[in-house]
């Protein structure tokens, strides 16, 4: 039975209370500015003019990876990987205050959304996720995966069909990188953790889950979705258990 440890607050005032070299995997999305025309790389369409023209998708989005890199470097254990979302934008920028905290770049990977965006550059389908690791090396689980991922962007939607959230990502896409990466039982973090994409994959995984949001309404619904997943989890383990 997994342990899930959810957290409403600014993740780097959080993360101070975790201990060096306690974390097994981190996964996570991190905010970061769209770009000029509105693309976020994630959001399923163009954004409304006044918001993109403030660089910003939802309430929380002004963090400088810069603040967080070298607190992941302290928390996750020696020998563990990393996984960070990003767009073209931020993607230099990533990689290099990363590397600056320590952290070896293993290689992206691509998010192979199915959606495309409209722009003047090519039209946009993917996203990147960095994987990186701490320390030594060691292989994934399953050494067959692509780097590729190919997982529909379908979004949560409330009673008159708006999104949750409009940078949600697929619990399948978590799922892949947290079982690549984790063994069962492990403790996995997700600091920016939105409305809980990742929790629900360490449910359904059996992982143990620390989960931190800043925004109340998407820690709310992070909580209530990830109840609904134990609770989920709870009643297939005892049917199977009555075949
Ligand atoms: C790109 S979204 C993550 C979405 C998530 N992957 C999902 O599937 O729902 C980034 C999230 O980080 C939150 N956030 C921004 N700054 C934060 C901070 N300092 N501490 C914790 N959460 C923060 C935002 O409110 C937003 O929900």
């Amino acid at each position: 039975m997994c342990i899930t440890k959810l957290l409403q607050g600014d993740c780097l005032e959080l993360m101070k209370k975790i201990p060096d070299n306690s974390i097994d995997l981190i996964a996570t999305d991190p905010p970061y500015r769209v770009t000029s025309r509105g693309n976020t790389g994630n959001s399923g369409g163009m954004l409304k003019k006044d918001i993109f023209s403030k660089g910003k998708v939802f309430t929380y989005n002004d963090i400088d990876c810069i603040k967080y890199a070298p607190e992941f470097y302290r928390i996750l254990k020696d020998e563990t990987h990393l996984y960070v979302m990003t767009n073209h934008k931020n993607l230099a920028h990533m990689i290099n205050t990363f590397l600056n905290s320590k952290f070896h770049f293993i290689k992206s990977l691509i998010w192979n959304k199915g959606n495309k965006i409209m722009g003047h550059y090519y039209m946009s389908q993917f996203e990147y996720i960095l994987f990186f690791r701490k320390g030594k090396g060691k292989k994934i689980n399953n050494c067959g995966t692509s780097d590729i991922l190919s997982i529909p962007n379908k979004k949560t939607k409330n009673l008159k069909g708006e999104n949750l959230h409009d940078t949600e990502k697929p619990v399948e896409l978590m799922k892949i990188l947290i079982e690549n990466s984790s063994k069962e039982n492990e403790i996995i973090l997700d600091p920016f953790m939105g409305i809980g994409s990742t929790g629900v994959a360490c449910v359904n995984t059996n992982r143990n889950f620390i989960g931190m949001e800043l925004d109340e309404n998407y820690f709310n619904i992070a909580k209530d979705r990830i109840e609904k997943a134990k609770t989920q989890r709870n009643d297939d383990i005892e049917r199977n258990k009555n075949i």
